[in-house]
Protein backbone atom coordinates (compact mmCIF):
# COMPACT_ATOMS: atom_id res chain seq x y z
CA UNK A 1 0.00 0.00 0.00
CA UNK A 2 2.89 2.13 0.65
CA UNK A 3 4.75 1.43 -2.36
CA UNK A 4 5.07 4.37 -4.73
CA UNK A 5 3.75 6.85 -1.97
CA UNK A 6 4.64 10.13 -1.13
CA UNK A 7 5.37 10.76 2.55
CA UNK A 8 5.95 13.94 4.23
CA UNK A 9 7.78 13.59 7.89
CA UNK A 10 7.55 15.97 10.69
CA UNK A 11 9.80 15.84 13.46
CA UNK A 12 9.22 17.73 16.49
CA UNK A 13 11.50 18.25 19.66
CA UNK A 14 11.28 15.37 21.86
CA UNK A 15 13.41 12.79 22.91
CA UNK A 16 11.69 10.02 20.31
CA UNK A 17 12.99 12.30 17.51
CA UNK A 18 15.79 9.65 16.84
CA UNK A 19 13.26 6.82 16.43
CA UNK A 20 12.20 9.23 13.21
CA UNK A 21 15.20 8.31 11.83
CA UNK A 22 14.49 4.58 11.83
CA UNK A 23 10.78 5.34 10.83
CA UNK A 24 12.16 7.44 7.90
CA UNK A 25 14.28 3.83 6.83
CA UNK A 26 11.03 1.43 7.70
CA UNK A 27 8.76 4.06 5.04
CA UNK A 28 11.62 3.95 2.62
CA UNK A 29 11.38 -0.06 3.20
CA UNK A 30 7.75 -0.16 2.28
CA UNK A 31 8.77 1.28 -1.08
CA UNK A 32 8.08 5.16 0.00
CA UNK A 33 9.69 8.71 -0.65
CA UNK A 34 9.82 10.39 2.31
CA UNK A 35 10.99 14.26 2.70
CA UNK A 36 11.42 15.33 6.11
CA UNK A 37 10.57 18.63 7.35
CA UNK A 38 11.52 19.63 11.38
CA UNK A 39 10.83 22.28 13.90
CA UNK A 40 13.69 23.90 14.91
CA UNK A 41 14.00 22.44 18.12
CA UNK A 42 13.53 18.84 16.72
CA UNK A 43 17.35 20.04 15.28
CA UNK A 44 18.42 19.77 18.53
CA UNK A 45 17.84 16.22 19.10
CA UNK A 46 19.02 15.22 15.99
CA UNK A 47 20.87 16.56 13.42
CA UNK A 48 19.12 17.74 9.99
CA UNK A 49 21.69 16.38 7.59
CA UNK A 50 20.87 12.75 9.10
CA UNK A 51 17.26 13.15 8.01
CA UNK A 52 18.97 14.95 4.71
CA UNK A 53 21.54 12.14 3.60
CA UNK A 54 18.80 9.46 4.35
CA UNK A 55 15.78 11.13 2.40
CA UNK A 56 17.87 12.45 -0.29
CA UNK A 57 15.91 15.30 0.21
CA UNK A 58 16.68 18.83 1.75
CA UNK A 59 15.25 19.01 5.38
CA UNK A 60 12.66 21.85 5.68
CA UNK A 61 12.50 23.70 9.28
CA UNK A 62 12.61 27.59 8.69
CA UNK A 63 10.11 29.22 6.69
CA UNK A 64 12.61 31.66 6.32
CA UNK A 65 16.03 30.55 6.18
CA UNK A 66 19.42 32.73 5.90
CA UNK A 67 20.32 31.58 2.72
CA UNK A 68 16.87 30.85 0.87
CA UNK A 69 16.24 31.10 -2.70
CA UNK A 70 12.43 32.41 -3.63
CA UNK A 71 11.06 28.28 -4.03
CA UNK A 72 12.21 27.83 -0.88
CA UNK A 73 9.28 30.04 1.13
CA UNK A 74 7.03 28.58 -0.65
CA UNK A 75 8.12 24.74 0.05
CA UNK A 76 5.34 24.07 2.53
CA UNK A 77 2.95 24.83 -0.30
CA UNK A 78 4.40 22.29 -2.86
CA UNK A 79 5.68 19.75 -0.31
CA UNK A 80 1.77 20.28 1.14
CA UNK A 81 0.55 18.95 -2.86
CA UNK A 82 2.99 16.87 -3.50
CA UNK A 83 2.58 14.44 -0.49
CA UNK A 84 0.21 11.74 -0.23
CA UNK A 85 0.11 11.46 3.96
CA UNK A 86 1.68 13.68 6.32
CA UNK A 87 2.82 11.67 9.31
CA UNK A 88 4.05 14.24 12.57
CA UNK A 89 6.19 11.37 15.01
CA UNK A 90 6.99 12.62 17.42
CA UNK A 91 4.80 15.15 18.00
CA UNK A 92 5.30 17.25 20.96
CA UNK A 93 2.44 18.48 23.13
CA UNK A 94 3.88 22.43 21.79
CA UNK A 95 3.18 21.31 17.84
CA UNK A 96 -0.10 19.59 18.84
CA UNK A 97 -1.24 23.15 20.35
CA UNK A 98 -0.68 25.06 17.37
CA UNK A 99 -1.70 22.79 14.63
CA UNK A 100 -4.85 23.21 17.16
CA UNK A 101 -4.98 26.93 16.74
CA UNK A 102 -3.82 27.47 13.28
CA UNK A 103 -0.64 28.65 14.23
CA UNK A 104 2.12 28.28 11.40
CA UNK A 105 5.60 29.86 12.39
CA UNK A 106 7.69 27.24 11.13
CA UNK A 107 8.13 25.01 8.21
CA UNK A 108 6.44 22.00 9.42
CA UNK A 109 3.63 23.69 10.74
CA UNK A 110 3.00 25.81 7.95
CA UNK A 111 2.98 22.31 5.70
CA UNK A 112 0.28 21.39 7.79
CA UNK A 113 -1.86 24.00 6.96
CA UNK A 114 -0.98 24.06 3.11
CA UNK A 115 -1.31 20.35 3.06
CA UNK A 116 -3.97 18.88 1.06
CA UNK A 117 -3.25 15.31 1.62
CA UNK A 118 -4.63 13.51 5.04
CA UNK A 119 -1.82 13.86 8.18
CA UNK A 120 -1.48 11.82 10.72
CA UNK A 121 -0.63 12.84 14.50
CA UNK A 122 1.77 10.62 16.47
CA UNK A 123 1.13 13.08 19.83
CA UNK A 124 4.41 11.12 22.41
CA UNK A 125 5.44 13.66 25.38
CA UNK A 126 5.33 12.62 28.84
CA UNK A 127 2.33 10.23 30.86
CA UNK A 128 1.83 13.63 33.05
CA UNK A 129 1.85 16.05 29.96
CA UNK A 130 -0.46 13.79 27.80
CA UNK A 131 -2.90 13.29 30.46
CA UNK A 132 -2.89 17.58 30.86
CA UNK A 133 -6.73 18.90 29.82
CA UNK A 134 -4.92 21.11 27.19
CA UNK A 135 -3.38 17.97 25.44
CA UNK A 136 -6.50 16.15 25.74
CA UNK A 137 -8.56 19.26 24.01
CA UNK A 138 -6.24 20.23 21.22
CA UNK A 139 -6.15 16.52 20.54
CA UNK A 140 -10.31 16.62 20.37
CA UNK A 141 -9.73 19.88 18.09
CA UNK A 142 -7.24 18.25 15.64
CA UNK A 143 -9.54 15.29 15.25
CA UNK A 144 -12.57 17.46 14.06
CA UNK A 145 -10.48 18.82 12.15
CA UNK A 146 -10.15 15.53 10.54
CA UNK A 147 -6.77 14.51 11.09
CA UNK A 148 -6.03 11.38 12.25
CA UNK A 149 -4.34 10.92 15.39
CA UNK A 150 -2.41 7.70 16.73
CA UNK A 151 -2.41 7.30 20.25
CA UNK A 152 1.01 6.85 22.06
CA UNK A 153 1.76 3.80 23.86
CA UNK A 154 2.90 3.10 27.74
CA UNK A 155 5.86 2.01 29.06
CA UNK A 156 9.09 3.87 30.25
CA UNK A 157 9.59 7.46 29.23
CA UNK A 158 12.46 9.09 29.05
CA UNK A 159 11.52 11.13 32.38
CA UNK A 160 12.44 7.23 34.21
CA UNK A 161 8.72 7.40 34.62
CA UNK A 162 6.06 4.73 33.32
CA UNK A 163 3.23 6.44 31.62
CA UNK A 164 1.41 6.75 28.27
CA UNK A 165 3.55 8.66 25.56
CA UNK A 166 6.10 6.25 24.00
CA UNK A 167 5.72 6.75 20.25
CA UNK A 168 4.28 3.76 19.10
CA UNK A 169 6.09 0.51 17.08
CA UNK A 170 6.80 1.13 13.79
CA UNK A 171 4.41 -1.30 12.61
CA UNK A 172 1.59 0.24 14.16
CA UNK A 173 2.81 3.52 12.71
CA UNK A 174 2.90 2.16 9.10
CA UNK A 175 -0.23 0.28 9.49
CA UNK A 176 -2.10 3.53 10.37
CA UNK A 177 -0.31 5.26 7.53
CA UNK A 178 -1.46 2.20 5.06
CA UNK A 179 -4.61 2.33 6.15
CA UNK A 180 -4.56 6.17 5.22
CA UNK A 181 -3.51 5.72 2.36
CA UNK A 182 -5.52 3.08 1.55
CA UNK A 183 -8.78 5.23 1.92
CA UNK A 184 -7.96 8.08 -0.41
CA UNK A 185 -10.07 8.59 -2.68
CA UNK A 186 -8.29 10.95 -5.55
CA UNK A 187 -9.81 13.10 -7.79
CA UNK A 188 -10.28 11.15 -10.56
CA UNK A 189 -11.31 7.96 -9.00
CA UNK A 190 -13.50 6.35 -11.54
CA UNK A 191 -12.57 8.40 -14.48
CA UNK A 192 -11.36 7.08 -17.92
CA UNK A 193 -8.13 9.01 -18.98
CA UNK A 194 -6.80 8.65 -22.44
CA UNK A 195 -2.89 9.55 -22.81
CA UNK A 196 -1.26 10.08 -25.78
CA UNK A 197 2.22 10.03 -26.07
CA UNK A 198 5.63 10.22 -28.34
CA UNK A 199 5.83 10.29 -32.01
CA UNK A 200 4.36 8.80 -34.89
CA UNK A 201 6.19 7.35 -37.77
CA UNK A 202 4.82 7.38 -41.32
CA UNK A 203 6.98 5.13 -43.56
CA UNK A 204 8.03 6.08 -46.56
CA UNK A 205 9.47 2.47 -47.31
CA UNK A 206 9.86 -0.20 -45.01
CA UNK A 207 13.04 1.21 -43.49
CA UNK A 208 12.70 4.94 -43.91
CA UNK A 209 9.82 7.19 -42.35
CA UNK A 210 8.82 10.56 -41.42
CA UNK A 211 8.97 11.15 -37.46
CA UNK A 212 10.21 13.76 -34.81
CA UNK A 213 12.40 13.97 -31.94
CA UNK A 214 9.29 13.59 -29.26
CA UNK A 215 10.57 11.43 -26.63
CA UNK A 216 7.16 10.91 -24.92
CA UNK A 217 8.76 12.01 -21.77
CA UNK A 218 5.45 14.66 -21.39
CA UNK A 219 3.25 12.05 -21.89
CA UNK A 220 4.41 9.40 -19.61
CA UNK A 221 4.13 12.18 -16.92
CA UNK A 222 1.13 13.32 -17.86
CA UNK A 223 -0.58 9.49 -17.66
CA UNK A 224 1.52 9.38 -14.53
CA UNK A 225 0.31 12.45 -12.98
CA UNK A 226 -3.46 11.37 -14.00
CA UNK A 227 -3.02 7.52 -12.22
CA UNK A 228 -1.86 9.53 -9.22
CA UNK A 229 -5.13 11.35 -9.04
CA UNK A 230 -6.81 8.02 -9.09
CA UNK A 231 -7.51 7.75 -12.59
CA UNK A 232 -7.98 4.42 -14.78
CA UNK A 233 -5.71 5.44 -17.12
CA UNK A 234 -5.08 4.27 -20.96
CA UNK A 235 -1.64 5.19 -22.19
CA UNK A 236 -1.31 5.33 -26.40
CA UNK A 237 2.35 5.97 -27.39
CA UNK A 238 4.13 6.15 -30.47
CA UNK A 239 7.70 4.26 -30.64
CA UNK A 240 9.64 5.67 -27.53
CA UNK A 241 12.70 4.05 -26.04
CA UNK A 242 12.13 5.69 -22.83
CA UNK A 243 11.10 3.03 -19.59
CA UNK A 244 6.95 3.18 -19.73
CA UNK A 245 5.02 2.70 -16.12
CA UNK A 246 4.33 -1.24 -16.02
CA UNK A 247 1.16 -0.47 -13.87
CA UNK A 248 -0.20 1.61 -16.29
CA UNK A 249 -2.61 -0.15 -19.45
CA UNK A 250 -0.70 0.71 -22.67
CA UNK A 251 -1.73 0.56 -26.71
CA UNK A 252 1.44 1.27 -28.84
CA UNK A 253 0.85 2.72 -32.14
CA UNK A 254 3.22 3.88 -34.92
CA UNK A 255 1.51 5.92 -37.35
CA UNK A 256 -0.74 9.20 -37.15
CA UNK A 257 -3.77 6.70 -39.12
CA UNK A 258 -2.84 4.22 -36.12
CA UNK A 259 -3.47 6.77 -33.41
CA UNK A 260 -6.75 8.01 -34.83
CA UNK A 261 -7.88 4.11 -35.05
CA UNK A 262 -7.29 3.67 -31.49
CA UNK A 263 -8.32 6.94 -30.03
CA UNK A 264 -11.41 7.06 -31.48
CA UNK A 265 -11.96 3.60 -29.83
CA UNK A 266 -11.71 6.31 -26.53
CA UNK A 267 -13.56 9.19 -28.02
CA UNK A 268 -16.26 9.32 -25.08
CA UNK A 269 -13.74 9.44 -22.31
CA UNK A 270 -13.67 11.76 -19.16
CA UNK A 271 -10.29 12.89 -20.32
CA UNK A 272 -8.59 13.12 -23.30
CA UNK A 273 -4.73 14.16 -23.28
CA UNK A 274 -3.38 14.70 -26.63
CA UNK A 275 0.33 15.58 -25.94
CA UNK A 276 1.34 12.77 -28.57
CA UNK A 277 3.31 14.74 -31.04
CA UNK A 278 1.59 14.05 -34.44
CA UNK A 279 2.68 13.79 -37.97
CA UNK A 280 1.08 16.59 -39.98
CA UNK A 281 1.77 14.93 -43.15
CA UNK A 282 2.13 11.73 -44.51
CA UNK A 283 3.36 10.00 -47.55
CA UNK A 284 0.64 9.30 -50.23
CA UNK A 285 2.21 6.18 -51.24
CA UNK A 286 4.07 3.11 -49.39
CA UNK A 287 6.69 1.63 -50.85
CA UNK A 288 6.65 -2.29 -50.25
CA UNK A 289 10.25 -2.97 -50.43
CA UNK A 290 13.19 -0.52 -49.75
CA UNK A 291 13.53 2.01 -52.72
CA UNK A 292 16.34 1.52 -53.97
CA UNK A 293 18.27 4.91 -54.96
CA UNK A 294 18.98 3.98 -58.47
CA UNK A 295 15.24 4.42 -59.27
CA UNK A 296 16.32 8.55 -58.84
CA UNK A 297 13.15 9.38 -57.11
CA UNK A 298 13.44 13.08 -55.72
CA UNK A 299 10.10 14.16 -54.47
CA UNK A 300 7.96 12.56 -52.12
CA UNK A 301 4.06 13.20 -52.43
CA UNK A 302 2.66 14.05 -48.96
CA UNK A 303 -1.07 14.47 -47.72
CA UNK A 304 -2.60 15.76 -44.58
CA UNK A 305 -3.08 13.06 -41.38
CA UNK A 306 -6.47 13.62 -39.46
CA UNK A 307 -6.52 16.49 -37.07
CA UNK A 308 -7.29 13.90 -34.00
CA UNK A 309 -7.60 16.79 -31.77
CA UNK A 310 -9.71 18.84 -33.72
CA UNK A 311 -12.18 15.66 -34.54
CA UNK A 312 -12.58 15.02 -31.03
CA UNK A 313 -13.06 18.81 -30.47
CA UNK A 314 -15.75 18.46 -32.69
CA UNK A 315 -17.53 15.63 -30.66
CA UNK A 316 -16.58 16.55 -27.85
CA UNK A 317 -19.70 14.93 -25.17
CA UNK A 318 -20.76 17.51 -22.29
CA UNK A 319 -18.66 15.52 -19.60
CA UNK A 320 -15.54 15.35 -21.56
CA UNK A 321 -12.17 17.59 -20.32
CA UNK A 322 -10.54 17.97 -23.95
CA UNK A 323 -6.95 18.99 -23.28
CA UNK A 324 -4.05 19.20 -26.65
CA UNK A 325 -0.51 20.43 -26.54
CA UNK A 326 0.72 23.20 -28.13
CA UNK A 327 4.53 23.27 -29.13
CA UNK A 328 5.83 26.15 -30.88
CA UNK A 329 8.93 28.06 -31.83
CA UNK A 330 7.49 31.59 -32.31
CA UNK A 331 3.98 33.88 -31.09
CA UNK A 332 3.81 30.94 -28.46
CA UNK A 333 0.73 32.42 -26.32
CA UNK A 334 -0.95 33.55 -29.58
CA UNK A 335 -0.77 30.06 -31.70
CA UNK A 336 -1.66 28.42 -28.30
CA UNK A 337 -5.04 30.42 -28.06
CA UNK A 338 -6.01 30.11 -31.74
CA UNK A 339 -5.39 26.07 -31.34
CA UNK A 340 -7.67 26.29 -28.25
CA UNK A 341 -10.40 27.62 -29.94
CA UNK A 342 -9.78 26.39 -33.52
CA UNK A 343 -9.60 22.76 -32.16
CA UNK A 344 -12.28 23.19 -29.23
CA UNK A 345 -10.45 22.09 -26.90
CA UNK A 346 -10.77 23.40 -23.07
CA UNK A 347 -7.05 23.61 -22.09
CA UNK A 348 -4.02 23.71 -24.33
CA UNK A 349 -0.91 22.73 -22.30
CA UNK A 350 1.50 25.26 -24.43
CA UNK A 351 5.86 24.62 -24.61
CA UNK A 352 8.22 26.53 -26.73
CA UNK A 353 10.85 24.85 -28.48
CA UNK A 354 12.99 27.92 -27.76
CA UNK A 355 12.91 27.86 -23.91
CA UNK A 356 15.97 27.23 -22.10
CA UNK A 357 15.57 23.57 -20.37
CA UNK A 358 12.35 22.73 -22.46
CA UNK A 359 11.27 20.66 -25.22
CA UNK A 360 11.08 17.13 -26.78
CA UNK A 361 14.09 15.30 -25.23
CA UNK A 362 14.81 17.24 -21.90
CA UNK A 363 13.69 16.30 -18.32
CA UNK A 364 12.50 19.63 -17.38
CA UNK A 365 9.92 21.97 -18.90
CA UNK A 366 8.42 25.48 -18.50
CA UNK A 367 4.77 25.06 -19.82
CA UNK A 368 1.72 27.65 -20.47
CA UNK A 369 -1.55 26.22 -19.68
CA UNK A 370 -4.10 28.08 -20.63
CA UNK A 371 -8.17 27.95 -20.97
CA UNK A 372 -10.37 30.84 -22.47
CA UNK A 373 -10.40 32.71 -19.14
CA UNK A 374 -6.97 32.06 -17.17
CA UNK A 375 -3.10 31.12 -18.23
CA UNK A 376 -1.00 29.71 -15.58
CA UNK A 377 3.17 28.88 -16.14
CA UNK A 378 4.71 25.73 -14.57
CA UNK A 379 8.39 25.33 -14.72
CA UNK A 380 10.32 22.47 -13.36
CA UNK A 381 10.81 18.48 -14.35
CA UNK A 382 8.14 16.77 -16.43
CA UNK A 383 6.49 15.13 -13.37
CA UNK A 384 6.39 17.84 -11.40
CA UNK A 385 4.68 20.12 -14.24
CA UNK A 386 2.74 17.26 -15.59
CA UNK A 387 1.39 16.86 -11.62
CA UNK A 388 0.85 20.60 -11.33
CA UNK A 389 -1.18 21.23 -14.74
CA UNK A 390 -3.73 17.99 -13.69
CA UNK A 391 -3.69 19.83 -10.17
CA UNK A 392 -5.19 23.05 -11.81
CA UNK A 393 -7.46 21.19 -14.40
CA UNK A 394 -9.22 19.36 -11.75
CA UNK A 395 -9.41 21.58 -9.09
CA UNK A 396 -11.71 24.19 -12.34
CA UNK A 397 -13.98 21.21 -12.86
N1 LIG B 1 -2.63 17.00 -33.17
C1 LIG B 1 -3.51 16.02 -33.53
N2 LIG B 1 -3.50 15.52 -34.80
C2 LIG B 1 -2.63 16.00 -35.71
C3 LIG B 1 -1.72 17.01 -35.34
C4 LIG B 1 -1.74 17.48 -34.07
O1 LIG B 1 -4.32 15.59 -32.71
N3 LIG B 1 -2.64 15.48 -36.94
C5 LIG B 1 -2.69 17.52 -31.79
C6 LIG B 1 -1.41 17.35 -31.00
O2 LIG B 1 -1.40 16.11 -30.30
C7 LIG B 1 -1.50 18.53 -30.03
C8 LIG B 1 -2.22 19.60 -30.83
O3 LIG B 1 -2.91 18.91 -31.89
O4 LIG B 1 -2.29 18.22 -28.91
C9 LIG B 1 -1.35 20.65 -31.43
O5 LIG B 1 -0.31 20.06 -32.17
P1 LIG B 1 0.83 20.94 -32.85
O6 LIG B 1 1.77 20.04 -33.57
O7 LIG B 1 1.38 21.93 -31.86
O8 LIG B 1 0.00 21.81 -33.88
P2 LIG B 1 -0.65 21.50 -35.24
O9 LIG B 1 -2.12 21.34 -35.06
O10 LIG B 1 0.03 20.35 -35.91
O11 LIG B 1 -0.43 22.87 -36.03
P3 LIG B 1 0.95 23.53 -36.58
O12 LIG B 1 1.75 22.39 -37.17
O13 LIG B 1 0.47 24.49 -37.58
O14 LIG B 1 1.61 24.19 -35.41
Amino acid sequence: MLSGKRIVLGVTGGIAAYKAVFLLREYQKAGAEVRVTMTPSATRFVGLETFASLSGHDVAVEIFPEEAGADEWTRHIYWGEWADLFVIAPCTGNTLAKIANGISDNMLTATVLAARCPLLICPTMDGEMYDSPSVEQNLKRVQDFGYHILEPESGFLASGIEGKGRLPEFDSILDKSSEIIGSIQGPLEGKKVIVTAGPTREHIDPVRFISNPSSGKMGVAMAKAAQRLGADVTLIHGPVSIPLPEEIHKISILSAADLFKAVQEYAEADMIIMAAAVSDFTPVEVHDHKVKKDQGESEIKLKSTTDILAWLGERKPKHQILIGFAMETEHLLENAHRKLKKKNADWIVANSLTEKASGFESDTNTVHLLNTSSDHTFSGTKNEVAEQVLNVIVRSV
